[in-house]
């Protein structure tokens, strides 16, 4: 068992799902600066089941009640997407710091209607690549520093690229999911609309990535081919900084796992291979420093994303210190981003982010 902090931020964790089950337990269990302190869901079964296997102190069917636990401190919502801002308005206004599985929303007023509900409270979006060691050596690289870094970004490309052989390859790694048939879902399959889904699920990943390296996206022109049982976009994207960006999100290639970024500035180029997540391995990034003609790589030993967000997220509540997450203004901008996709891919023309509105 990792070592403990003495003080632990009490977290409880909505929904007892496969996101929950595959990270947010033991992620919770195994932080630092955390605790497992509840977990709440509807489904009796799955809850007792999970009561059992991961000993949190207080198990939940309701999540109100859970809410007005006065020793909670803070909530994971792990729930669907259609669930999310919903639920991390309700555990603000119970003042419990909150952080949210990705996409935060699936419309951009939805998303909106989050500002000003959180006070004085840490509300961060589960965008957990930021808490790659080999994103953040890229990152650090960008923003210079001391030792000097890239300079002036000129260009970015970055691809995320779901796998067909991914099952077979998470099914090998990930614990066995425990379903059940009184958990709760939104009405309607999500997956009838697959454009919508991939977007969510993947897009999501994608533009914060982009995002987090480059900045503000102001513009996207994104073309969408649909052949092979394959969703590809292709995006040509503009940032404010006047970085020229290009996003290419399918789902799903003939081959294994290809997500990676490639970045070009006046001081050198980055160039990073991320693997499935599942694998808990850190990106291989290679970051060229043209100073002194040398690539770096971070090894990145620990690479449990998913328990180092939790431990990041709890570092902020604690302490007060940014540690690098999405904020709601950044899972406010993804939402945006996706949606004006969407609507350049069903138009044909290019989409300014600062006209669009609606829903995905
Ligand atoms: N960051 C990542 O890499 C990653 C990976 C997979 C999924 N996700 C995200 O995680 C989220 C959850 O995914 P999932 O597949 O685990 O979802 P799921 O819908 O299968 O499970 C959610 C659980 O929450 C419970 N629940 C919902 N509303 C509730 C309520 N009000 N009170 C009590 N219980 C409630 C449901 O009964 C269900 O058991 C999604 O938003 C998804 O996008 C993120």
């Amino acid at each position: 068992m990792p070592k403990k902090d003495e003080r632990l931020l009490r977290v409880g964790v909505l929904g007892c799902g496969p996101i929950a089950q595959a990270a947010h337990f033991e992620s919770c269990t195994k932080a630092r600066n955390a605790e497992l302190y509840a977990i709440c869901d509807v489904a009796d079964d799955l809850r007792d089941r999970m009561a059992a296997t991961h000993a949190p102190r207080r198990s939940f069917a309701d999540y109100d009640a859970m809410l007005a636990d006065p020793d909670l401190e803070a909530v994971i919502i792990a729930t669907s997407d259609a669930f999310h801002v919903a639920a991390a308005r309700r555990a603000l206004e119970a003042g419990k710091h909150v952080l949210c599985e990705k996409p935060l929303a699936t419309g951009i007023e939805e998303a909106e209607s989050l500002r000003g509900a959180a006070g004085g409270l840490v509300l961060q979006v589960g965008h957990m690549k930021r808490y790659d060691a080999g994103l953040q050596a890229a990152k650090a690289f960008i923003d210079g520093g001391p030792a000097g870094g890239m300079g002036e970004m000129v260009a970015l490309k970055a691809w995320y690229c779901d796998s067909t052989h991914r099952y077979p390859m998470t099914d090998a790694v990930q614990p066995l999911m425990v379903a059940s048939a009184q958990a709760r879902k939104p009405a309607g399959n999500p997956k009838a609309d697959l454009d919508r889904y991939y977007m969510l699920a993947h897009g999501s990943h994608l533009v914060d990535t982009a995002r987090y390296f480059a900045g503000e996206l102001v513009a996207v022109d994104a073309r969408l081919s649909k052949r092979g049982g394959m969703h590809c976009w292709f995006v040509d994207v503009e940032f404010a900084s006047g970085v020229l960006g290009h996003l290419d999100l399918t789902v799903a290639v003939r081959m294994d796992w290809h997500e990676g970024f490639q970045i070009y500035g006046a001081g050198g180029s980055v160039l990073g291979k991320t693997y499935n997540p599942w694998y808990y391995k850190t990106s291989e990034v290679d970051i060229f420093h043209e100073s002194d003609g040398a690539t770096r790589r971070v090894l990145g030993a620990d690479g449990h994303f998913y328990r180092r967000q939790v431990e990041g997220f709890a570092q902020t509540v604690l302490t007060g210190q940014g540690t690098g997450g999405a904020d709601l203004e950044d899972g406010i901008a993804s939402v945006r981003a996706m949606v004006a996709i969407a609507q350049s891919a069903r138009s044909g023309q290019p989409v300014r982010l600062a006209d669009v509105s609606g829903s995905l």
